[in-house]
């Protein structure tokens, strides 16, 4: 919720939210996170911590996975911001939400969005991973459930049929 102090001090600011301009009233310490669950009702990015260490609210900015709840929505003018919700159509993230589904790979399921949304900046980037590097590159994100084995074999199983569409002959 805004604290009263931040909302004395709120002022318009319009930000890019997944390819559309949104208009939102943020004082200067206002976090993203807060911005995107409070004010547009995009939940998918998950309070933690609210400390920087869960990665439970794992955002692009600029294409780069951060933190949202570290991140001020003052400081995302001007800077693209991608939550969950504007990549569930990406074949990657169909491949993950395939495979998270079939691996059985999640249980309370909090963890969930954040970890998605650093695997799909993370197979954007190295498309034919090993298992070392899924848990480098999500390393940052913890699951209180510590599902990680299924988690890295669901992130593999995607990384696997999005390399075996992208072989398949032209039809
Ligand atoms: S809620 Fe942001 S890192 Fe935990
Ligand atoms: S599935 Fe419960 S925190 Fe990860």
């Amino acid at each position: 919720m805004t604290s009263p102090a931040a909302v004395t001090t709120a002022k318009r600011v319009e930000l890019d939210i997944n390819g559309t301009a949104a208009e939102v009233r943020a004082g200067l310490t206002t976090t993203l996170l807060t911005v995107l669950r409070d004010e547009l009702h995009l939940t998918a990015a998950k309070r933690g911590c609210n400390q920087g260490v869960c990665g439970a609210c794992t955002v692009e900015i600029d294409g780069v996975p951060m933190r949202a709840c570290l991140s001020l929505a003052h400081g995302c003018v001007g800077r693209p911001v991608r939550t969950l919700e504007g990549m569930l159509e990406t074949p990657c993230m169909q491949a993950l939400q395939r495979s998270f589904a079939a691996s059985g790979a999640f249980q309370c399921g909090f963890c969930t969005p954040g970890v998605l949304v650093a695997a799909h900046a993370f197979l954007t980037s190295d498309p034919n991973p090993d298992d070392a590097a899924i848990r480098q590159a999500l390393s940052g994100n913890l699951c209180r459930c510590t599902g990680y084995a299924g988690i890295v074999a669901a992130v593999l199983s995607a990384a696997a049929s999005l390399g075996a569409t992208a072989s398949e002959p032209a039809a």
